[in-house]
C-alpha cells in the first residue's frame, strides 16, 4: 500500500499530505493550541471527569474527512464517534484509529500537556502510529519493524528491570465510584510499597506512553484506556524496543481497555502481578 510505503516519517503530515489535505494537517495543531487559551464549551461523557469540547469534534472531523478523501475504502475508529455511538470493531480492513485530542481535561484547564493520536491497522495488526505534542510541537511516529523517532530521533526504551528503581506512569481513568477509586489507589500504593522511585499521572495517556518510549519513565500501566488512547503509542513503544501487554500478563487485546507497558518483559511483569483489576469492560461490546 502507497501509505505504508511512504517512509519513516509518515507523521501527522504524511498522513494528510495530498495537496487538498495540506491545509488541515497544518492547521490541526494549530486549532488545538489556539483553542487551549480560549474558552471552550465543555461536555461530559461517561462520568463528570470525562470531558469533551467542541475541539475534539472539529479535529476528529478534520482528520476522518482528510483521510477519506484519500483512503475512501479504509475504515475509522474515533473518540469521538464512538461516544456518540459508533461501534467499536476492529476489522482485517485498513483502520485508521483517531484520537483527536488526548488529554481532553488538560486541555480544558489549559494544562499544556495534549496530543493528537492517530493509529493505523490492517489484517487487525498494527502497522503505525502517530502522535503530536501540540504544546512542545514534538512529533512521535512509529512503523512496524522499521523504529520509533521524536522528531527524527530515534526512541529507545530503558532497559531497567528492577521495580524499586523504576518511575511508573499511570492515569487514573473516567471512573470516580469509590470502589474505582479504592482499586486506583491501592495498585498505586502497591507500586510505591515496592519502592518504586515514583508514580506519576500527567493526564494524557498517549504522551505518557511516548515518554516510556523515550526512556524518561520505565512503565506505564491504566485500567480504563481506550484504543485510541493506545493503538499508535503501542506501535511507537515496540519499535522502540519495550513490551505492551494485557494487565493479565498476557497479549495486548487493544479493546480490552487494560495495559501494562515497559521497557523490559521483566518489569511489565511486576507491575501486572501488583495490579488489582479495575473492570471497564470493553471497547468492541460498548
Ligand atoms: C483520556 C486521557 C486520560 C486517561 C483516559 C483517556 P481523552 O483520553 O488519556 O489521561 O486517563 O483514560 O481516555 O479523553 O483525553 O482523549
Amino acid at each position: 500500500m502507497k501509505l505504508v510505503a511512504a517512509g519513516q516519517t509518515f507523521l501527522l503530515e504524511h498522513c494528510l499530505s495530498c495537496p487538498p489535505s495540506l491545509q488541515a494537517a497544518h492547521l490541526l495543531p494549530r486549532i488545538i493550541r489556539k483553542a487551549l487559551s480560549e474558552e471552550k464549551r465543555v461536555s461530559t461523557k461517561t462520568s463528570a471527569a470525562d470531558l469533551v469540547t467542541e475541539t475534539d469534534h472539529l479535529v476528529e472531523d478534520l482528520i476522518i474527512s482528510e483521510l477519506q478523501k484519500r483512503f475512501p475504502s479504509h475504515r475509522f475508529i474515533a473518540e469521538e464517534a464512538a461516544a456518540a455511538g459508533a461501534k467499536c470493531v476492529l476489522t482485517p480492513s485498513p483502520t485508521w484509529i483517531v484520537d483527536p485530542i488526548d488529554g481532553t481535561c488538560n486541555f480544558v484547564h489549559r494544562f499544556p500537556t495534549v496530543a493528537v493520536s492517530i493509529g493505523f491497522a490492517v489484517n487487525q495488526e498494527l502497522e503505525f502510529g502517530v502522535i503530536y505534542h501540540c504544546t512542545e510541537e514534538r512529533l512521535y511516529t512509529g512503523r512496524r519493524g522499521q523504529g520509533a523517532f521524536c522528531n527524527g530521533q530515534r526512541l529507545q526504551v530503558s532497559r531497567e528491570t528492577d521495580l524499586s528503581k523504576a518511575l511508573v506512569l499511570t492515569e487514573i481513568g473516567p471512573k470516580r465510584d469509590p470502589a474505582t477509586l479504592k482499586l486506583f489507589l491501592g495498585n498505586m500504593e502497591r507500586l510505591l510499597h515496592a519502592k518504586a522511585h515514583g508514580v506519576r499521572v500527567i493526564g494524557s495517556s498517549t504522551l505518557a506512553l511516548c515518554h516510556l518510549a523515550s526512556g524518561a519513565a520505565d512503565a506505564y500501566y491504566q485500567f480504563g484506556l481506550h484504543c485510541w488512547d493506545l493503538a499508535a503509542a503501542t506501535v511507537i513503544i515496540r519499535e522502540a524496543g519495550g513490551i505492551v501487554m494485557d494487565t493479565s500478563g498476557g497479549p495486548l487485546d487493544l479493546m480490552s481497555c487494560r495495559v501494562v507497558a515497559a521497557g523490559t518483559r521483566e518489569m511489565a511483569t511486576l507491575i501486572a502481578r501488583a495490579l488489582q483489576t479495575i473492570n471497564y469492560g470493553r471497547d468492541d461490546e460498548k
